[in-house]
This record gives structure tokens, sequence and C-alpha cells, in this order.
């Protein structure tokens, strides 16, 4: 069983290879609703509408060094596996959209994963491309942004190591502070300046 971070992971190497600016994911998990739904999003190169429609079959791609393009159709299975859905949309020279939903309780469906290695693993391999993660976790919501990150340090990268592990325990802290139960309905925005401080102090 494949945890969705790896999925996520290897749908956001797609929006690179498209030569994506920025690349927002966004998780939302819904206990109320019994349901996860995650959005990966891309500002790339887009896909031509006939091959669109068969971009899920898995021995479609446009890779040279291998046949058969898997990404999109096993995370495809992944969500239909488990009761919920997929859908990609896409424009030529705009961009491409990722939404896979899963039934939260559905016996076949995979844990969310560890976003912060994740995350950490996206930022390290994204190079220029910005990263926007976005994370709902019932009524609690954690945003991650490195077009922010970056203005606030005032730095051209993230892939320094003192930065990278504060990204870490940033989104680490952030995410166990939206999963705390006894915290309701508070809603978890870090400011510029509560960023520079924790940064200058690590
Ligand atoms: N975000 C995207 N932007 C542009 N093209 C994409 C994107 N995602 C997928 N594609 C196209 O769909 C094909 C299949 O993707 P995927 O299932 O991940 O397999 P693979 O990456 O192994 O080719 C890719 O080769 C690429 O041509
Ligand atoms: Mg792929």
């Amino acid at each position: 069983m494949k945890e969705l971070s790896l999925h996520m992971l290897d749908i956001t190497q797609n929006s690179i290879r498209a030569k994506a600016k920025l690349v927002k994911l966004v998780i939302i998990e819904s206990a109320e609703n019994n349901e996860i739904t995650t959005i990966i999003e891309d500002d790339g190169c887009g896909i031509p509408a006939d091959r669109l429609q068969k971009i899920t079959d898995p021995f479609v791609t446009t890779r040279t060094t291998r046949k058969v393009g898997l990404g999109l159709s096993l995370f495809k299975a992944a969500a239909e596996a488990c009761g919920g859905y997929f859908e990609i949309s896409s424009t030529v020279g705009v961009g491409t959209k990722v939404v896979a939903n899963f039934r939260r309780d559905h016996i076949d469906c995979a844990p969310v994963g560890n976003m912060a290695d994740t995350i950490l693993t996206m930022v390290m391999s994204f190079g220029e491309t910005d990263l926007y993660y976005q994370h709902d976790y019932n009524n609690q919501q954690f945003v991650f942004n490195t077009r922010e990150i970056k203005e606030t340090l005032e730095v051209e990268s993230l892939n320094e190591p003192e930065i990278l592990n504060w990204i870490r325990e940033h989104v680490k802290e952030g995410l166990e502070e939206i999963m705390e139960e006894k915290i309701y309905g508070k809603v978890l925005s870090r400011t510029k300046s509560d960023s520079r401080k924790e940064i200058e102090r690590t």
C-alpha cells in the first residue's frame, strides 16, 4: 500500500518536467465528510486535449527513457479503489490540475504519509520552481509558501542546509498543530515576521 504523499511527490515531478514556475499542492482532510482530497495544480506547458483523454492509460507517456507512463494511472487507480474519484484538466500554455479524492475510512485508503519529509523533498528537487502547500485538517489550516519565505529571507534559493532543516521542523510543527484536537476552530496563519524570527533562532 502506497502512501498518498508518494503519489503526490511523483505527480509534482510531472509539473517540474512541464517547466512549471509554481506548483500548488492542496490537501483537504475532512472527518465530517469522510474524505481526503488532494489537488495538484501547475502553470506548466499543459497537455493537448487529444492526449488528455488517454493520459491515465498506463501506456501513455512522453518520456523517451521508458515507454510506460504510470504516475497518473496509479494515482487514479488508488483513488477509485477506495470509493473516490480522479480528475485531470489541462490547457496548453496555461497549466494542469490533478484532483484525487479518497474515502477516508475505506479499508484500502492509504495514509497521507509524512508530509514534512515530502515537502522537504519537493523543495530540494524543485530547483527554481516555487511551491504553495496548503493543508486543511477538519477546521484548521496550515500554509507553506516558498515565494513568501524567499522574500522574507531575501534569498533566491532555499536549498541551504539550515533553511532546509528549518522547513522540515516548521512543516512538522505546523501540521502537528492543526491535527491537535484540543485547538478547535482556530486557523493557524504564521506571519512573515514569525518565520523570520524562527529562522534567526535556528
Ligand atoms: N503536469 C503536467 N504537465 C504537462 N504534461 C503532463 C503533466 N502531467 C503529466 N503529463 C503528461 O502525461 C504523461 C504521463 O504522465 P505520468 O502518468 O506521470 O507518466 P510519466 O511521468 O512516467 O510519463 C507525461 O509523460 C506527460 O507527457
Ligand atoms: Mg509522472
